[in-house]
């Protein structure tokens, strides 16, 4: 594993005279406080399914300790409540899901979803999925990335926030296997045309708009897209 040497959450980072720093974000720090029902799935099953920030952040922690094995990998980023993470990780126990979600009540609301499925092949883990993914991820090591409806950050001001970027397609292109692949969803029209012009430009990856993949549950923020009459936009790129 590469050398941690950017913090492994920024979002945490102080200034020297305990303010947080001003960085660009690709999510909001939201509340971090739970519901009661939260905080039973916390306390019930955290041990089982979260690695937590500082287990990862050593530098000896290795993805095969904490699955218990070694098995194809499929990282999820922004997994949110664990809507799509629980679906899928039930119908596919041959392969290790690692999904990476900053927000904690999110991370607890999904310890419910694995448990209702007994998915035991997700490891949740809160750091930062730019950061884990190019310090705690080999190259060449990934079979299947997932970002599903990613923060759309619609303010143009705020489209330097978006995390599908030139910069993150480059790292998720090293960090798949040669043919290894990118699934990404969006409600929002011009972060899709965004996505499809970075990954495009990207060397390490070739594709483009699919079908909506079946397999995808419809999350929470894919209804409300659809409810608000916004079209989804399915997205493959495979690795070279
Ligand atoms: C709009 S939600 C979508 C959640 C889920 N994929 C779904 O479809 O329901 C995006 C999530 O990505 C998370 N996120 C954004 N940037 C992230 C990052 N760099 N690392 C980990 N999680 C991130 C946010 O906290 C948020 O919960």
């Amino acid at each position: 594993m590469t050398e941690r040497a950017t913090p492994p959450r920024p979002h945490h980072k102080l200034t020297e005279d305990g303010r947080r720093k001003r960085e660009v974000l690709s999510y909001s720090r939201r509340g971090s406080r739970f519901t009661p029902r939260q905080q039973a799935a916390w306390d019930l099953h955290h041990q089982k399914w979260v690695v937590t920030e500082e287990t990862a952040a050593d530098e000896d922690f290795t993805w095969e300790q904490a699955f218990g094995r070694r098995a194809p990998m499929v990282v999820e980023i922004g997994s949110g409540v664990g809507e799509a993470t629980a679906a899928l990780a039930a119908t596919r126990p041959d392969v290790d899901v690692l999904a990476l979600e900053v927000w904690n009540p999110g991370v607890a609301d999904t310890l419910w979803k694995l448990a209702d499925v007994g998915a035991d092949n997700v490891r949740l883990c809160t750091l930062d999925a730019a950061w884990t993914l190019a310090h705690r991820v080999a190259p060449r090591s990934v079979e299947e990335v997932w970002t599903f409806f990613p923060d759309p950050w619609p303010k143009t001001r705020h489209h330097k926030r978006r995390l599908v970027r030139a910069d993150f397609a480059a790292l998720v292109a090293d960090r798949l296997v040669p043919g290894g692949t990118w699934r990404l969803a969006t409600d929002w029209a011009d972060y899709a045309d965004q996505m499809r012009a970075v990954l495009d430009a990207e060397p390490g990856l070739v594709g483009g708009e699919v079908e909506r993949w079946q397999e995808r549950p419809v999350t929470r923020f894919e209804r409300k897209g659809l409810d608000v009459g916004r079209t989804i936009t399915d997205l493959a790129y495979t690795a070279r």
